[in-house]
């Protein structure tokens, strides 16, 4: 039997409500440091870590829905607080919506793809990517 997904609004941020660059402070309702997870997958790091580091507020960005919806669903379940996430591509959110010095960490763990059949555009280091971390400039930039 399919595993009932629920929607958890204040969770999400929808791309379509995006309206330039982003306001953290806003978004989570508080001025903490921002650790930004790019290809956030189940959301398994930033549910723990959120849950350890309650003063840093997290973000999980990730494209494919099915993994996203799951996301969601876990991180109302688990009810915290700093934790949200955006169902997007992660480089054109960070060009075009992240403010300079906005964020204090990127994570990005296992990244797609395994060496492997997956195409070029789709991995995470592809060369027009792994031009979109580079410039952002950010207090500790750990990669
Ligand atoms: C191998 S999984 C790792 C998930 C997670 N970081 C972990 O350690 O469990 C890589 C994830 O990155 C996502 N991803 C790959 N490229 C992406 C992109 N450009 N934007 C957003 N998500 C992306 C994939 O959909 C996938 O869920």
């Amino acid at each position: 039997m399919a595993k009932i997904l629920n929607d958890y609004p204040s969770v999400a941020l929808k791309p379509e409500d995006l309206n330039g660059r982003i306001d953290f402070t806003q978004i989570f309702g508080r001025k903490n440091p921002v650790h930004i997870e790019v290809g956030s997958g189940k959301a398994a790091f930033l549910l723990n870590q959120a849950k350890a580091q309650p003063d840093v507020n997290f973000l999980g960005i990730e494209w494919a829905r099915k993994y996203y919806r799951y996301s969601v669903d876990r991180i109302g379940r688990w009810g915290l607080k700093n934790v949200r996430i955006i169902r997007t591509d992660a480089v054109d959110f960070i060009i075009n919506f992240v403010p300079d010095n906005s964020v204090e960490c990127f994570h990005i763990y296992f990244p797609d793809p395994w060496p492997k059949k997956t195409p070029p555009q789709k991995t995470l280091h592809c060369p027009r990517k792994s031009r979109a971390y580079p410039p952002l400039p950010c207090p500790r930039r750990h990669y």
